[in-house]
């Protein structure tokens, strides 16, 4: 079975290749002899369908730039072109805003795998980094590329986005203004974002990935039980519970593929702006600096971390943000596990902040939290301190504190969506406030309760 120690065929076409390029190695290394957990379940679909989504959106971005011009003179009308007058661009155009959603909805849904099923945990922390660094980065091309069509929200989106970086003490005005190229968001920017948007970025994202993928080769895949196969092998090292990727996996994958590609059509040419969700109404307004909507809202993959944002003034600071971090201070100074060097740190970081809350203004503090609450996911594989990976195997009331997490971040979401209201700002504080307890608890919490004895081997029928 393993050919791994086999001699490598020299004749032929293939033969010449593979002295001179690890071609059948490789593929062997990464498909034909990667073994994976045979009980995968569809959680494990979404990173083979990121993939996808990402070459889609490099394929589909390449046709829209032979037509686009990035020039805020003539780029809304360029995408009014693409859509009218360029064979099959509406369908391109409607690919590449479209996947960008389905990228996020993808990720989103990628990312609940990994914490459900502690797969951020030893020794896949790297595997996990790299997918934070893939995060951020993909957020920063979509918010760069969301300013290309030159509407109304493309530009007053990134006025205030690109504001924010003004609330940084000292240097903050200056950066923003070095960000913008300009006074306002204006023609500077415009040419910048595109170069972010169409090279930059996607080659970091491009080689993320490649990390993303060797770093998960070289430790082997997770699976929903959390056993690791490796630690059980046959006479020929391979995991008794592991079968090749390939055929297993990619006809697997296929199916997967073919329900996607479904949904993804039928938004296409069905629902393509859903309902202003996936391409917002007053982005078919062109952009008017002399004219400012009435209410700004980023597109809906931003939006939690939007309330957050919004969701900090300065009387929350007093009456959630302090009592909170006196609370979690409390708890690391009574809890006898931790460290003395960590109770150090926990103490000056909360001192710091709560000096910090008298001297920098709402403003400030609220991009510091609105950055925190996609940054604390790198700390994941270092809060978590569960006795097993899988939630299968944790006590059953983690469930309820994983749903309580999904449900929390889906109603930042929509406070995100909605124009700001007294009712909206507290229900945003509120979740602020569960969001941030989830992560800075999570040493504690994650300990708690009943575990279930974690099988020998992975739980699998065959079907
Ligand atoms: C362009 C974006 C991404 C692509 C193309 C991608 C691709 C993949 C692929 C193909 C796999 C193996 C198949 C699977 O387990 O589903 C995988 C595994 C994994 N990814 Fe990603 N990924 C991306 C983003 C992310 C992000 C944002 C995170 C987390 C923050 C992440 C965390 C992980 C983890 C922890 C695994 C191992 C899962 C396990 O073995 O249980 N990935 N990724």
């Amino acid at each position: 079975m393993a050919s791994a120690d086999k001699k490598i065929d020299t004749t032929g076409v293939l033969g010449w290749v593979d002295q001179r390029f690890p071609l059948t190695s490789t593929w062997k290394a990464h498909l034909s002899e990667y073994y994976a957990p045979k009980n995968f379940n569809f959680f494990y679909f979404f990173g083979a369908l990121a993939t996808l989504v990402l070459v889609l959106q490099i394929v589909t971005g390449i046709f829209l730039t032979m037509h686009y011009k990035p020039d805020s003179a003539k780029a809304f009308e360029s995408v009014e072109y693409i859509m009218r007058d360029v064979p099959w661009g509406w369908l391109v155009r409607y690919m590449h805003s479209t996947g960008a959603s389905a990228f996020f909805v993808v990720i989103y849904l990628h990312m609940f795998r990994g914490l459900i099923y502690g797969s951020y945990r030893k020794p896949r922390e790297l595997i996990w980094i790299f997918g934070c660094l893939i995060f951020l980065v993909l957020m920063a091309e979509a918010f760069f590329g969301y300013l290309l069509p030159w509407g109304q929200m493309s530009y007053w989106g990134a006025q205030v986005i690109v504001n924010l970086f003004s609330a940084i003490p000292f240097i903050g005005p200056e950066l923003s203004l070095w960000i913008r190229g300009d006074y306002v968001v204006g023609d500077a920017t415009l040419n910048r974002f595109f170069a972010f948007h169409v090279i930059a970025i996607p080659l970091v994202l491009l080689g993320l990935v490649a990390a993303h993928i060797v770093a998960l080769h070289e430790v082997g895949s997770n699976n929903p039980d959390g056993v690791e196969i490796k630690a059980k092998k046959n006479a020929d090292g391979i995991p008794l519970d592991g079968i090749p990727f390939h055929p297993y996996y990619t006809v697997h994958d296929i199916m997967g593929v073919s329900v996607f590609l479904l949904v993804f059509s039928a938004v296409i040419f069905f629902a393509p702006e859903m309902g202003g969700y996936f391409l917002e109404y007053n982005n078919f307004v062109p952009a008017d600096p002399l004219k400012t909507p009435a209410h700004i809202a980023p597109v809906w993959y931003f939006t939690p971390y939007y309330s957050i944002l919004r969701a900090i003034t300065s009387d929350f600071m007093l009456w959630g943000l302090t009592p909170f971090l006196l609370i979690f201070l409390a708890v690391v100074w009574m809890s006898r596990g931790t460290r003395s060097l960590s109770k150090l740190i926990a103490t000056l970081a909360v001192g710091a902040m709560l000096v910090g809350f008298l001297v920098l203004d709402a403003k400030f503090w609220g991009v510091v939290a609105m950055g925190a609450s996609v940054m604390i996911f790198f700390a994941m594989p270092w809060i978590d301190n569960s006795e097993v990976k899988s939630i299968r195997y944790r006590p059953g009331w983690h469930k309820y504190v994983y749903a309580a997490f999904v449900i929390v971040f889906l109603v930042l979401g929509y406070t995100g969506v909605q124009p700001p209201s007294p009712v909206g700002q507290i229900i945003s504080q509120v979740g602020t406030l569960l969001y941030f307890g989830f992560f800075l608890f999570m040493p504690w919490w994650s300990a708690m309760g009943e575990f279930k004895p974690v099988p020998d081997r992975v739980t699998f029928a065959a079907h």
